[in-house]
């Protein structure tokens, strides 16, 4: 989004809050939703918009939001705010830890807004720049402002303060126009303006939102960009909103994708997370969540009840009831219904893995199958391969994983174990419940249950009186008698 005309913006990100209300052992702003944290949100608004520089400011659970922050974007300048005395204080520390006061624009966002998208954040960039003003705050009207700061605004409409609740009488309360704590600020000015910043007001803080009155007592241009969409403002303070919000961004995600050509059968009971890129034609049928990373191709069917996180399914393939992570699925292929990919599962295109087969840090090859009630664990299984139903990959010896390979177009009995490390040879056979514990060659069949033994009349003999003994003896009486 940003061009030659963009004045260089550098994005200050307020996370340094304590978040009480989540009641939780970890950082209010580290909570997911849509499959990112909320400052994972807020970065990548304000990296999309173009900011040059970004700094977080972090403070309450500082080791762990410092920590996810450099893992997101180790580019951030992280800013420490050992007291919370206030959102004045929060952007004084962050102006501090640069080197030098920025020029251009300064954009000041919040580490708990998640619903807030660059889209809003560059147009209000654009209207601060258009307008020429020293102070531009991203405004909305509430039903409900209580809590906000207020938007006071002379007869002329002119924006002339920001009056916190707290501080406000009951004619300013009465205002439905809110500070969302967004502001896009000429930089110079904000570093004058916030070191003019005292706590005389209900809170005893350093209140951001005096730089307002500041701006109009020196005669500097204020203004309002008034959002229509509430949503995009509000913060989470507890779990109640975050699973709120987490409904809305996922009804915008669904929403997104539909019109992107996705079929979605149920958008209430389909969760697709904020990193998730589906194709052309994909349909996704009631109860499928879509997380992580995971990519669809066109034509694909996904569902219904089906988890995946951080699989590829590839073009026109079915997933049929399925649970997986770091798994890919081949073009064509059909997984399901009950079937359980774990990490490394890699099935080939026109591939199967049917009901209740679990797969795991395994290569199916093209058209290779699967198809029954079979575990799967470290192997390679060559092109064209069949798995006979109930068969058992023994991976484990109890102390090493070992691996397994089986060529192509083999073809191996129902009811076997494969003991690992074993292979077995391109085109070779395997009768019903065999126990493959050496090296079957290309070509072979093996073998190895036993000669069946029949005992004639061992039931009556054995087990007398009983049921089983009863239908044997009318089942050798002559008929007609
Ligand atoms: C603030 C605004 C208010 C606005 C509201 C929108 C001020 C004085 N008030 O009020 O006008 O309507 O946001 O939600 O700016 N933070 C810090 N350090 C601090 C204090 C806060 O990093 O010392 C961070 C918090 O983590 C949070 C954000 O700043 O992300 C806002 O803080 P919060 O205490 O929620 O501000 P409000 O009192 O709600
Ligand atoms: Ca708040």
């Amino acid at each position: 989004m940003p061009d030659s005309t963009t004045p260089t913006v550098t994005a200050i990100v307020l996370a340094a809050g304590a978040g009480t209300r989540m009641r939780s052992r970890s950082a209010k702003v580290l909570h997911p939703l849509g499959g990112r944290s909320m400052v994972a949100h807020a970065l990548t608004a304000v990296r999309e918009v173009g900011a040059s520089q970004v700094v977080a400011v972090v403070g309450h659970d500082r080791e762990q939001v410092s920590a996810a922050v450099t893992e997101l974007d180790a580019g951030v300048v992280q800013a420490v705010q050992e007291q919370q005395n206030g959102t004045g204080h929060a952007v004084r520390v962050a102006l501090d830890a640069l080197d030098e006061i920025p020029e251009g624009t300064v954009l000041i966002t919040y580490g708990d807004v998640p619903l807030l998208t660059a889209q809003t954040l560059s147009e209000l960039l654009l209207d601060h720049t258009h307008a020429g003003r020293a102070v531009t705050i991203l405004t909305a009207e509430l039903d409900d402002p209580s809590g906000y700061g207020r938007i006071l605004r002379d007869e002329q409409g002119a924006v002339v303060a920001i009056r916190e609740h707290k501080d406000a009488t009951d004619d300013e309360r009465a205002v439905r126009e809110v500070n969302s704590g967004i502001l896009a600020v000429e930089a110079a000015f904000l570093d004058h303006a916030t070191r003019k910043l005292d706590t005389d007001n209900a809170q005893g803080e350093l209140y951001l939102t005096d730089i307002v009155g500041t701006a109009v007592r020196e005669g500097r241009p204020v203004g309002a960009h008034v959002l229509e969409d509430v949503w995009q403002t509000e913060g989470v303070n507890d779990r109640a909103q975050l699973a709120r919000l987490g409904k809305e961004l996922n009804r915008r995600t669904t929403d997104h994708w539909m019109r992107q050509g996705v079929t979605i059968v149920d958008p209430d009971t389909t969760w697709i997370d904020s990193d998730v890129s589906l194709g052309t034609d994909v349909t996704l049928l009631p109860g499928t969540q879509l997380l992580g990373a995971t990519t669809i191709g066109a034509g694909a069917t996904v569902g219904p009840d089906t988890t995946l996180r951080n699989v590829e399914v590839g073009d026109d393939a079915t997933v049929v009831r399925t649970h997986g992570s770091d798994a890919v699925v081949g073009a064509g292929a059909s997984v399901g219904p009950f079937a359980y990919l774990r990490p490394g599962a890699v099935l080939g295109d026109h591939g199967k893995i049917g009901t209740f087969v679990e797969v795991k840090n395994s290569t199916l090859g093209e058209g290779a199958k699967v198809p029954h009630l079979s575990y799967v664990g470290d192997a390679d299984v060559g092109e064209g391969t069949n798995i006979g139903a109930g068969t058992i990959v023994a991976n484990y010896d109890g102390v090493n994983k070992h691996r397994t390979v089986v060529g192509k177009h083999a073809r191996t009995g129902s009811d076997n174990v494969f003991v690992a490390p074993v292979t077995i040879g391109d085109g070779a056979f395997t009768g019903a419940g065999t126990i493959v514990r050496e090296d079957v060659p290309s070509g072979a069949l093996a073998v190895s249950a036993g000669t069946q033994r029949t005992m004639d009349g061992w039931v009556q003999r054995k087990r007398p009186g009983t049921p089983s003994a009863a239908a044997a003896a009318a089942a050798e009486e002559p008929a007609g008698e």
